[in-house]
């Protein structure tokens, strides 16, 4: 069996590759969802179909918070579509959430999976310092979290800040003064190495498979909005933290350093990252990957079935 993980979603077009990514190259115990990228009801709607499609409707999904801990934040239907998954009208799933909340989930599955449980946090941290919150003896028993967050200076969402952690900052500074085992693949990392370009998104288009069909229909709108921001093609941040947590060695430089998160001003949600002082260093942050075997690796999943 695989490593054991938890995948921590606001599930909204790339999320949905991350799950597939998860789903294939781990031994994914569970989604949690929490608020972020569209409203809360078809970020549900959206794993629990994106789960069954993928042939994994045995992977329960819980439900976590339905805002982040201020409650300030907005949705960006404009990246992912109304829905999340670029406004594909896709049929209502069977599968139905567990009944069991989110945070619990994961304060259980910490114990269950002591020194094991690992968690890719592909959202607004709310969920993870809730738990954390409940009972912080959490961040003894998870072995690490990968965190897809944070911008050095080119903000998603504000100039200073990206959206996972522009959506909940005092979840994410509670996380990462925690004492949790982290790793973060900052924003701008993911425009660099976790680019779907156009040339690509053809061979796609073409490959006649279940889930390239997915693909392309969850991610045009994310496409065309990355497309409009300058990029060659549609960002992943998602789907290459999941791939990076996998394959280590695809990680071709990252350093140990201090990260702090801005929680007022106009920078709030800000990334702080001391770049000299050993100090206190909370986190490893990739500066640089590879990003050819991220894209090998998800064309051959998605040429799969
Ligand atoms: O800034 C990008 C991140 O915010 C991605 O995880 C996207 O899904 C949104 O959650
Ligand atoms: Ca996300």
């Amino acid at each position: 069996m695989g490593r054991k993980v938890i995948l921590d979603s606001d599930t909204a077009s790339d999320d949905t590759i991350a799950i597939l990514l998860s789903s294939r190259l781990f031994d994914l115990l569970g989604v949690t969802i929490v608020a972020g990228n569209v409203d809360y009801d078809s970020q549900v709607k959206n794993c629990l179909f994106s789960l069954e499609y993928f042939g994994c409707s045995d992977v329960p999904v819980f439900l976590g918070s339905k805002r982040p801990i201020m409650g300030q934040w907005r949705t960006v239907p404009e990246v992912h579509g109304k829905n999340g998954l670029g406004d594909w009208d896709y049929p209502e799933p069977k599968k139905i959430p567990e009944k069991e909340d989110a945070v619990d989930a994961i304060l259980r599955l910490s114990r269950e999976y002591d020194g094991e449980l690992e968690v890719l946090a592909i959202s607004p941290l709310t969920n993870l310092a809730l738990a954390y919150l409940k009972d912080p003896s959490i961040a003894t028993r998870v072995k690490k979290v990968w965190i897809m967050g944070g911008a050095f200076s080119r903000g998603n969402t504000t100039p200073f800040a990206e959206f996972n952690f522009w959506v909940d900052p005092e979840a994410a500074k509670i996380v990462l003064d925690a004492g949790f085992d982290v790793t973060i693949v900052p924003w701008e990392v993911t425009e660099e190495y976790g680019v779907i370009d156009t040339e690509t998104w053809k061979k796609i288009e073409t490959m006649g498979t279940k889930l390239s069909e997915f693909f392309v229909r969850a991610n045009r709108t994310l496409r065309d909005f990355s497309i409009s921001q300058g990029n060659p093609g549609s960002v992943h941040p998602d789907s290459l933290t999941v791939y990076l947590a996998y394959d280590n060695s695809s990680v071709i430089e990252s350093r140990r350093l201090r990260v702090d998160i801005e929680t007022c001003s106009k920078t709030r949600g800000g990334m702080i990252v001391d770049w000299y002082s050993k100090e206190n260093a909370n986190a490893e942050v990739v500066l640089k990957a590879d990003g050819k075997k991220f894209r090998d690796a998800l064309l051959s999943i998605l040429s799969s079935f």
